[in-house]
């Protein structure tokens, strides 16, 4: 270990328990589309361009916006997986970076795909105990693993230690992979889209779970997910992400009851029969994070651009030629729009 203090061993238990500070993230590579054979030109992908986010102890929050939009960039971030060019993220008042080891052990993740997540070659036991012969976990093995499986709903636990996750359904693999991060005692999950692949009779139930564990544990979750349904579902406060930003913020009832920001507003418009937030929902450039307008980076498809609204108000031009952060509306419910910022939204 690179420091003589464990991470968080200054915590005074107060202060937020996750606070990134305007992190970016960008990827170099891809070359766009449209540029000739000798005319190559490297793009660089802004999938994160300036996050800044908080959590509270104990706190549930939905990182929610279109696919493409830089939300798992975001979730790799925090989990140190992926090393933001700028910005910093601190877990109990210090760097994620200082010890990653130990912070990786605090902080556990939950990937999309319970069947992916799981070695198919590996015992239901032999998975959940991975993390703990990883980190070195001393006790009685037996004893943490049950436990986990206990917390996560698999009960008795003992009855699933010899099964495969092939004899197992898509939701109890969903908590087997649960519970090997419960293993850990984390203080927080980071759930990236944790039921978007199973079926929809089991969510609900997953959902739940990760809403008990909040409660009997004291977790904070931090959920990534594309369906604002589920946001309202088991979030306390929800972030919406736009091209690499969050474009508003707040508790989950006044932002999705009352959303301020246009782009929140339209995809609250999509009916979630027609395929929610996996297809376009609006008119105009589809986003591009190789190519992120001037201004605000929503103007290119802000209907109040576009209806012409934003004129009337007077803002066009701050639209089309003035970026912007997120600004308080209330003392807990912030959007980053320029009409928001008159007081000029429905
Ligand atoms: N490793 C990578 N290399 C290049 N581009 C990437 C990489 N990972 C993500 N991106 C790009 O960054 C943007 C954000 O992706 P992602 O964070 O996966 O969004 P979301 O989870 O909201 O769907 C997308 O345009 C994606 O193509
Ligand atoms: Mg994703």
């Amino acid at each position: 270990m690179s420091s003589a203090t464990p991470i968080g061993a200054s915590d005074s238990g107060n202060g937020p328990i996750l606070d990134i500070e305007d992190i970016h993230v960008q990827f170099a590579g891809r070359v766009g589309l449209g540029a000739g054979l000798f005319g190559k030109k490297a793009t660089i992908a802004r999938a994160v361009d300036g996050v800044s986010l908080q959590m509270q102890r104990g706190e549930i929050l939905a990182l929610a916006g279109e696919s493409g939009c830089g939300k798992t960039t975001t979730a790799r971030a925090i989990m140190g997986l992926e090393r933001p060019q700028q910005g910093t993220i601190l877990y109990k008042g210090e760097p994620i970076w200082k010890d990653l080891r130990a912070y990786r052990r605090r902080v556990q993740m939950v990937f999309q795909d319970p069947t992916g997540a799981l070695n198919p070659r590996q015992t239901i036991y032999e998975s959940v105990a991975e993390g703990l012969r990883i980190h070195k976990v001393k006790g009685d093995e037996r004893e943490q693993v049950a436990k986990a499986l206990s917390n996560a709903g698999l009960r008795p636990p003992e009855r699933f230690f010899l099964n495969y996750p092939h004899e197992l359904s898509g939701g109890q693999r969903q908590r087997v992979v649960i519970a090997g991060a419960l293993a850990l005692e984390p203080d927080m999950i980071v759930a990236d889209e944790p039921v978007s692949n199973l079926d929809a009779s089991v969510r609900g139930e997953i959902l739940a779970l990760l809403m008990d564990l909040r409660d009997r544990l004291g977790l904070t979750i931090l959920v990534v997910t594309h369906d604002l349904g589920l946001a309202w579902t088991i979030a306390d406060r929800v972030a919406v992400m736009y091209l690499g930003r969050i474009v508003e913020i707040g508790p989950a009832e006044d932002v999705l009851l009352r959303p301020k920001h246009p782009y929140t507003q339209a995809l609250l418009d999509v009916v979630p029969e027609a395929g929610g937030l996996e297809r376009p929902i609006l008119k105009g450039e589809t986003p591009d994070p190789t190519r992120i307008p001037e201004g605000c980076r929503f103007h290119t498809r802000c209907p109040l651009v576009a209806s012409g609204r934003a004129k009337e108000l007077g803002i066009e031009e701050k639209c089309r030629g003035q970026d912007l952060a997120l600004k308080p509306l209330d003392p807990t419910h912030f959007a980053a729009c320029h009409a928001a910022d008159i007081g000029q939204i429905r």
